[in-house]
């Protein structure tokens, strides 16, 4: 498997109309953050041998994870600079809020597991993320496997607030979170997988 293969991904058509609109519209480089996130997690749940359904609740859960940003002030959002300690406790509001926005208004059968993924897209394997610190096989497995993507992306993206890395520089720096941010068994299945 690489990452470059063609994704298809049927489940994509499964995705809640309303709510992927309404994040696009608001912020275009978050849903499209969502998208890459959505196509490597599909990815990653293949080669760690997720059943189709599990396969389905990561993709959507994928497309949805930010969603809650919606709610964060724009102050805060788009800041440039690094935020201080009381922006990154309203930004770190925005799974939980994810969580609530999906309950409230996700159309899809089983929007209970998706919203549990997504609430806890934050925590680490240690028990330092947020927002309830769960640690290691108590963190959702699908949350887990969303961590370790959502954490390449936002590192082989453009932000504002830090340069682009190399690859290998970002693969170097997952590595360093084994154990720590990251479920171990997932992070070797991700660094297993070939890179072109
Ligand atoms: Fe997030």
């Amino acid at each position: 498997m690489t990452w470059s293969s063609p994704t298809v991904n049927h489940w994509t058509a499964a995705i809640d109309p309303v709510l992927s609109r309404a994040l696009k519209a608001h912020d275009a480089s978050i849903a499209e953050h969502c998208d890459r996130v959505a196509s490597l997690a599909v990815l990653l749940g293949k080669a760690v041998g997720l059943p189709q359904h599990d396969l389905a609740v990561l993709t959507l859960s994928a497309h949805l994870h930010d969603i809650g940003k919606m709610e964060i002030p724009d102050a805060i959002l788009r800041k440039a600079g690094p935020l201080d300690a009381t922006e990154r406790a309203v930004m770190q509001t925005h799974s939980v809020r994810g969580e609530e926005i999906i309950l409230a208004h996700c159309d899809l059968s089983f929007r209970k597991e998706i919203a549990t993924v997504v609430r806890h897209h934050h925590e680490h394997w240690n028990g330092g993320g947020y927002p309830d610190g769960l640690r290691t096989g108590a963190i959702p497995l699908l949350s887990r496997i969303l961590s370790v993507i959502d954490s390449y992306d936002a590192m082989t993206s453009p932000r504002p607030y830090h340069r682009i890395r190399t690859h290998a520089a970002v693969l170097s720096t997952l590595d360093a979170e084994r154990g720590v941010k990251h479920d171990p068994s997932i992070l070797d299945a991700f660094l297993a997988c070939r890179f072109k």
